[in-house]
């Protein structure tokens, strides 16, 4: 993957840096980013968007992977943010990122987080259901402002990797459902509420997407409702059509995703159709992509401490991580691949399984992996680890937060430092009874 490769040494090397250079200089776990596959990426999706003619942004997905530094890449592309917290969008001011290129997703966003948005000035909400609507409307009318928003729209497509079923994915705790009218509802009722302005619908279908039929429908729905918000009801701002995100990445020899423009060029095709056979001026495209950004330019650098050989059954190679680090294995059976990073080119002799170290049998990294005859202190690198590790991670059993630092040029930048364990219990507070003189 992008700037990955073998150095002369035997050595994984990304970013023109030597990975067991970083293991040493930084500790492990570290998680190892590579800032031009990331910027590569971003820019693939701004010119297929630029090449389909539309009028377009590009918001990444910062749930994916949210940091100061990560936000300042992403306006220094020109991107635009989707947020879907406080917290999220806290980082990103703190960034110093855009707020009229913000736009706040989410299914409950408190009163806290609205007032927070609306302070700020950011570019739109993407309102997911009535009490939001209500609640957004009296905030930014008591402001005396009005707030740009898109709806989002649960269009009944239901997406399978490759195959997708388009009986209604009714039951969905987001958006506002077509089949059942409340979409037609919340888009009459938001043309009537003081304090927003609808400038558009949304629909994001799912994740780690392999096909493009599930964009095609969603765009073909929501495009028809478009024109009767336009010509039955009078929603005379509308001009955007958001599509999501979820475009898939390949983790493993088996995933089979398509190329960004290939994405791209269909929903272009789509929307073109679409609003050609609608008689209706073309929209603004949205897409939401965050871990096709960030997926693949993620490395996450581990030391191997024991490991137990349990002959003609299997050897466990523990790893000093695992799923406070990435809980994905753990909690959606996520493969990845894995190499030694000190010995690249070495001859893959054994089949092992990579065990995490948390007390729980479900911490395992990844089951069967081929790799060279492993040793206590190997530097075990596990790829594609960008999207959604270091934004899922945990202190459970109280283990500290790996670094994180992106690599360019032969340079080699932290942008997370290491959690100390202090870090990890400087929010506790002893009450002053159980002190007893002892803290
Ligand atoms: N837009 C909306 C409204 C979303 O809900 C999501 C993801 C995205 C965009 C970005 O989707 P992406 O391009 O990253 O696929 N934690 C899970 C993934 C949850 C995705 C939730 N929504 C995982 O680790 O696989």
């Amino acid at each position: 993957h992008g700037t990955s490769r073998i150095n002369e040494q035997g050595h994984l090397e990304i970013g023109g840096v030597d990975t067991t250079e970083l293991a040493a200089k930084f500790g492990t776990p570290l998680y190892v980013f590579d800032e031009q596959l990331m910027r590569e990426t971003m820019r693939a999706y701004k010119s297929a968007l630029e090449a389909t003619g539309l009028r377009h942004e590009v918001a990444y997905a910062s749930k994916a992977f949210c940091t100061l530094a990560m936000c300042r890449i992403v306006a220094e592309e020109g991107l635009a943010l989707d947020v879907v917290s406080g917290g999220e969008l806290h980082t990103a001011l703190k960034a110093n990122f855009p707020p009229e290129r913000i736009h706040f997703h989410g299914n409950n966003k408190t009163p806290d987080e609205i007032e927070q948005a609306l302070n700020a000035g950011i570019g739109a909400f993407v309102v997911d259901n009535f009490h939001e609507l209500e609640l957004l409307g009296a905030l930014a009318a008591e402001k005396g402002v009005v707030a740009d928003i898109l709806l989002r729209l649960s269009p009944g497509v239901e997406v399978h990797t490759h195959e997708y079923i388009s009986t209604g994915q009714i039951d969905s705790k987001f958006g506002f459902d077509l089949q059942n009218g409340s979409a037609q509802r919340a888009i009459q009722e938001s043309l009537k509420t003081k304090g927003v302005r609808l400038i558009g619908l949304h629909s994001h279908i799912g994740s780690q997407i392999f096909e493009t039929e599930g964009f095609k429908h969603a765009v073909e729905i929501v495009g028809d409702l478009y024109a009767k918000a336009i010509h039955e009801w009078g929603a005379s701002d509308l001009s955007v059509l958001n599509v999501g995100g979820g475009f898939g990445i390949r983790y493993t020899e088996e995933d089979a995703p398509l190329l960004a423009h290939q994405y791209i060029e269909a929903i272009g095709t789509a929307v073109k159709s679409t609003f050609d056979r609608l008689g209706l001026p073309y929209p603004e495209i949205v897409i939401e992509p965050g871990r096709s950004i960030v997926g693949n330019a993620g490395t996450t650098l581990y030391t191997i401490g024991s490991i137990k050989d349990i002959p003609g059954v299997r050897k466990y190679v523990s790893v000093n991580g695992g799923m406070s680090d990435n809980p994905r294995p753990a909690l959606y059976q996520a493969v990845y691949e894995a190499m030694l990073a000190n010995r690249a080119r070495e001859e893959e002799t054994e089949v092992v399984s990579i065990a995490g170290k948390a007390c729980e049998s479900g911490d395992m990294l990844i089951w069967d992996v081929k790799l060279p005859s492993v040793k206590a202190g190997d530097v075990l690198a596990v790829s594609c680890t960008g999207a959604y590790n270091y934004s899922m991670a945990s202190n459970y059993n109280r283990i500290a937060r790996p670094a994180v630092v992106f690599v360019q040029n032969g340079q080699a930048d932290v942008v997370v430092k290491r959690e100390s364990f202090d870090d990890v219990v400087s929010l506790d507070v002893v009450p002053a009874r159980l002190l007893d003189g002892v803290l």
